[in-house]
């Protein structure tokens, strides 16, 4: 067997992305996990060593790094994500080609990681492959740009009376209207964005509704300078009353782990109230619904098949009324983090976290005498 690699990776050092990552590598038998701080990559100070595996890990949550790439001091601010797009694509890029020069290796593919962190790209690319996506008049590069509220009125459809308007580079739920329109010129939008009386949005945690058409365009007029990406709004199966969808994670290739997230809003983000629901409960009501739990697994599996250059992605699985179909919601670059969650049965990741899935996965990929590659499990 070939010495295990040596690991380093791109985050904000001390943060909990960043020390899981670290103690499920020492707790795999590698060496120490290197820290490359983002602020680094961005001030053009951050070096790789020949040899060395490199993950990129989320820049999000520190001051600094969020106000070199987003140009906001203001954690809770929601403009900027233009330019936070702009930047940070270009970014992991730089590391790419510092990676490249130095005879490392790179375990998420930037160009990936551009697609991922646009809505309307990545829409695109999942519906070309063929994985049920919601119906979206802002897919893939060629469809109309949003400019407004009037652009949005202009492109509502029968099957568009109700839909989700959304930043093209937001997370967290950051700048997600759920928008109802009906006759009579009726509007109504359920979303956690807040415009103070100076124009500025701020993401708030409390979800609440805004019931006037004149509210939800002044909100979307304001959103859209950053880019805005328009999708039917699938209506979610329930779990105990709540709306649910599901995260499914792929670790090289393979779904090794699942959440059921449920909420009273439209949004099962967690710091919105999100909970994480019954995963077995989920399971039945889809089989008693005559669907496949497998399907829906596999399905997360299509989607992450898309980006074959990037060891990990957290998939949104939108489960349709019911329990009866599945589509894919979103793909997230670094969906996950999910600390505590244990590997699905018959997935090879039984016992394992997330990050230890992952551990697992440059073991295999290290190993001569299995001939893997580090984002196949199955290469
Ligand atoms: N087309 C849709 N239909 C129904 N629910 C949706 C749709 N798109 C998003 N959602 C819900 O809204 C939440 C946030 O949307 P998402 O696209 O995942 O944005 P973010 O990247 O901010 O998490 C998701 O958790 C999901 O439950
Ligand atoms: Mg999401």
């Amino acid at each position: 067997m070939r010495p295990s690699p040596r690991l380093a990776v791109v985050g904000i050092p001390g943060n909990r992305r960043v020390t899981l990552f670290q103690e499920a590598a020492r707790a795999g038998g590698l060496a120490d996990v290197r820290a490359v701080p983002w602020l680094d990559v961005l001030r053009g100070r951050a070096r790789f060593l020949p040899g060395e595996w490199v993950r990129i890990e989320s820049p999000g949550e520190d001051p600094l790094v969020d106000r070199e790439l987003r140009g906001m001091d203001d954690a809770a601010r929601v403009e900027g994500t233009a330019r936070w797009y702009e930047r940070f694509v270009r970014a992991a890029r730089s590391v790419a080609e510092l990676t490249g020069d130095a005879g490392a290796t790179l375990l998420d593919d930037p160009d990936e990681l551009a697609v991922l962190f646009d809505k309307r790209r990545c829409h695109g690319v999942l519906r070309e492959a063929g994985v049920p996506v919601p119906d979206s008049p802002t897919s893939g590069d060629s469809a109309p740009r949003v400019r407004g509220w009037d652009d949005v009125r202009a492109l509502e459809s029968p099957g568009l009376r109700r839909m989700f308007v959304k930043l093209a580079h937001g997370s967290s739920a950051s700048g997600v209207l759920a928008v109802e329109t009906a006759g009579g010129g009726r509007v109504q939008a359920t979303t956690s964005v807040e415009r103070d009386d100076q124009g500025r949005l701020f993401n708030s945690l409390r979800v609440r509704r805004y019931a006037t058409e004149r509210e939800v365009a002044a909100l979307v007029d304001a959103l859209a300078p950053d880019g805005l990406h328009i999708e039917r709004w699938v209506p979610k199966a329930s779990q105990r009353g709540r709306s649910a969808d599901l995260r499914v994670v792929v670790v090289a290739g393979r779904a090794t782990h699942a959440v059921v997230r449920t909420s009273r809003s439209p949004m099962t983000n967690l710091h919105l109230g999100g909970a994480r629901g019954d995963l077995a409960a989920a399971r039945a009501a889809t089989e008693a619904a005559g669907g496949s739990w497998t399907g829906m697994l596999e399905l997360g599996e299509r989607a992450a098949a898309c980006f074959p250059g990037s060891l990990r992605v957290g998939v949104d699985v939108l489960p349709t009324t019911g329990w009866r179909r599945f589509a894919v919601g979103e793909v997230n670059a670094f969906g996950d983090l999910l600390p505590g969650l244990t590997g699905l049965p018959g997935s090879g990741a039984e016992g394992q976290d997330t990050y230890a899935a992952q551990i697992a996965a440059i073991h295999r990929a290290a190993d001569p005498g299995r001939r893997r590659n580090v984002h196949r499990a199955t290469a």
